[in-house]
């Protein structure tokens, strides 16, 4: 199979994590004989230094171009730490899910056995938990209107939904159930929120196409707490950019680590494939960023984006692999790991390309 792969490795640890992703995809290449070909482009805060621009032309055709896209992550604690800046790195990101029309943020929530005991929750409570989130992507209060008025003095931001836009994410959502468990939940604010009125309402409508699938809504605040109470409770999940952007933050935990969670953004066109952690500059440049969920997000793109299903498998198994033989990074080891299997970002990649 011939591929071409735009890279976007963006800021902070999303360079590092991104590196070994990309070993990932290159030794599969070489293992299945497939030819993959590589483009870098650039977003975010490095984007700005070299352009002025978060998401500059050339790196939005070169992902259009492309048959899919490895991303890292953006952001810089200059503009975290700066409220009043108007170009900012995670303009770039929004602006790539919107025009790359990316609806549906599919994200795993996969524990591995290895790592019951890396999370703050109990073995007992985790043991099996597997959730998939459909976040939607490219609506809500991310891209509603936004104004400072009565002389800057006041702000709000626009908490938006279209009926068409809960649709789409919905059949995805619905349609992915019957091929698991058969249950959704949806999670949304209705008790207060008109536009999560309109998002029940609509979810309902969907539901009569699939009278198979048991759908159970959730007020988002009650989702929050189940989700730690009782994480096995949860299967497929659908639910808004803003709700859905929290939770599975929180949900990270259940698999040990934001540094375990990978991402599928998908939609219309190219498909995006991301680590759910941002550019973490507490740690860049360290060694210590765990590029699993950048691995991970490899597998979601040769499994959904290429259909090698196959390869996908091959690249789990392999991270499998590595935590089973013991290896760890520092975010999922616990006070019972030796030092010495607790290793940097590319020795653990190293570990992670020779089981492959
Ligand atoms: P973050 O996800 O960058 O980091 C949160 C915590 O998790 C930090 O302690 C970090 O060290 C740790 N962490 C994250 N990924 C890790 C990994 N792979 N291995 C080990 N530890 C890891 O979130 P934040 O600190 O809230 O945000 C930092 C910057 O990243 C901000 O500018 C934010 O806007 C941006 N951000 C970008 C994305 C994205 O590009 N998709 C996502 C979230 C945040
Ligand atoms: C994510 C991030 C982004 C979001 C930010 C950086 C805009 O937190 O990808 O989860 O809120 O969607
Ligand atoms: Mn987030």
């Amino acid at each position: 199979m011939k591929k071409h792969i735009a890279v976007v490795p963006g800021d902070g640890i999303g360079k590092e994590v991104t590196s070994v992703g990309k070993a990932v995809l290159e030794k599969i290449a070489s293992k299945y004989g497939h030819t993959f070909t590589y483009e870098e482009a650039l977003i975010g805060h490095v984007a700005i230094e070299a352009t002025g621009d978060p998401l500059p032309h050339d790196s939005l055709e070169i992902m259009r171009n492309s048959d899919a896209v490895l991303f890292g992550a953006v952001g810089h604690p200059k503009y975290d730490n700066d409220p009043t800046a108007k170009v900012r790195p995670e303009q770039g990101l929004l602006k790539m899910r919107k025009e790359l029309g990316l609806y549906a943020n599919l994200r795993p929530i996969k524990l591995f056995d290895e790592l019951l005991d890396a999370s703050s929750i109990k073995p007992e409570i985790l043991r099996g938990a597997d959730i998939l989130f459909f976040r939607e992507l490219t609506g809500d209060v991310y891209f509603g209107k936004r104004e400072r008025i009565d002389g800057g003095n006041t702000a709000y931001d626009t908490m938006i939904y279209s009926k068409y836009e809960v649709e789409r994410i919905a059949r995805k959502a619905f349609d992915s159930a019957r091929t698991r468990s058969k249950r959704l939940m949806s999670v949304d604010k209705a008790n207060v929120l008109e536009s999560s009125r309109l998002w029940r309402e609509t979810i309902l409508e969907v539901a009569k196409d699939y009278p198979d699938v048991e759908l159970e809504h959730q007020f988002v605040d009650a989702a929050a707490m189940l989700l730690i109470k009782d994480p096995r409770r949860f299967d497929v999940v659908v639910t808004g950019n803003l709700f859905g952007d929290i939770l599975t933050d929180e949900a990270s935990q259940i698999a040990g680590s934001m540094g375990m969670l990978a991402s599928a953004s998908i939609g219309d066109g190219t498909g995006v494939y991301e680590p759910i952690h941002g550019s973490a500059h507490d740690i860049t440049g360290k060694g210590l960023a765990n590029p699993m969920a950048s691995v991970l997000s490899a597998a979601l793109l040769l499994d959904i984006s290429f259909g090698l299903k196959e390869e996908s498998n091959d690249v789990i198994n392999a991270v499998d692999a590595v935590l089973k033989a013991g290896y760890r990074t520092r975010d999922i080891a616990n006070q019972n790991t030796p030092p010495e299997m607790i290793l940097g970002t590319d020795d653990i990649g190293m570990k992670i390309l020779e089981r492959l």
